[in-house]
């Protein structure tokens, strides 16, 4: 495994690497959701590339960049064992030299769902993304279901701006109990942990709803909100079902729809989705 921690290294690395390369972009404090992704840029292309970053512009200043969990050392010994062809650490003066000031910026469906508890996360994203995608130059980036809007919008900045490249999405790994995989799962105290499967819960429900035929979708969203509120220490944020594309809310579902939900548990936030249909 190769290791480039800046820039430069990175472009030299890339010169000679085999085709197609395969990138998976993360934040690091990396777990199984994480290696997931990885084994399968690993299995499709010759070399993967893993880049760790805590970007620090999809973060409000109320967020929590400075606490976000960072452990290099095991995230780089993780990464040994499911073959990563090169690990890119940059720092964030090496992203966002003083003056930076270029935004990459997809408009509407950013603005639903996440992007209206985060305004400005999504910019961030796209902006990171893009730069990223220009260092390393993958053919094929590989990202997760769990994050099901910021998939949507990075397929989208995609195709809007005519990048050579498959945005390729993979599926949620969970834990035994349903719970999603999530870095910020360590902020969950004992009680919360306990708690925190209701989200999936719920989400099952909406499943099962519509497996067995109902297409309203305010009826299902307020079983899930009614499953979701036994719990006393989760807080609902939003509980969507959502046409796939605009992520506008439905009525009635006519062939697919994202059902997805936000729950503060404590100080956490907890996001998860599943696809009806
Ligand atoms: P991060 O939260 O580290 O996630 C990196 C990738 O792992 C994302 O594509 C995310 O959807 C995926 N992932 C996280 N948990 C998962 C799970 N339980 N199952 C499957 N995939 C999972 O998302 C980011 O970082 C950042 O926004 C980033 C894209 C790196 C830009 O900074």
């Amino acid at each position: 495994m190769q290791i480039a921690r800046s820039i430069a290294e990175m472009k030299a690395l890339r010169s000679k690497c085999a085709e197609p390369v395969g990138f998976v972009p993360t934040m690091g404090s990396l777990h199984e959701g994480h290696l997931e992704l990885v084994r399968i840029a690993v299995r499709d292309n010759p070399v993967a590339v893993v880049s760790i970053f805590v970007n620090p512009t999809q973060f409000a200043p109320d967020e929590d960049y400075k606490a976000y969990p960072r452990d290099l050392d095991r995230d780089l010994a993780m990464l040994d064992q499911v073959k990563t062809g090169i690990v890119f650490i940059p720092d964030s003066q090496d992203m966002y030299a003083d003056g930076y000031n270029t935004w990459v910026d997809v408009n509407g469906i950013t603005g639903k769902l996440e992007g209206k508890a985060r305004p400005t996360h999504f910019r961030g994203v796209t902006t990171v993304c893009n730069k990223l995608f220009n260092i390393v130059q993958p053919h094929q980036a590989y990202f997760g279901q769990k994050d099901a809007q910021q998939a949507i919008v990075i397929q989208k900045m995609a195709a809007d701006l005519n990048m050579n490249l498959e945005v390729v999405v993979c599926p949620t790994i969970r834990e035994k109990d349903g719970l999603a995989m999530s870095s910020r799962n360590t902020y969950l105290t004992g009680s919360e942990r306990i708690a925190a499967p209701v989200l999936y819960r719920s989400l099952c429900l909406a499943s099962d709803m519509f497996s067995n035929g109902e297409r309203d979708a305010g009826v299902i969203r307020k079983a899930m909100i009614d499953l979701i509120s036994q719990e006393a220490a989760a807080k609902i944020d939003y509980v969507s079902v959502a046409d796939l594309q605009t992520l506008s809310e439905v009525d009635k579902i006519e062939g697919n729809a994202l059902a997805s939900l936000a729950v503060r548990l404590g100080k956490p936030r907890l996001i998860d989705n599943i696809i009806l249909g």
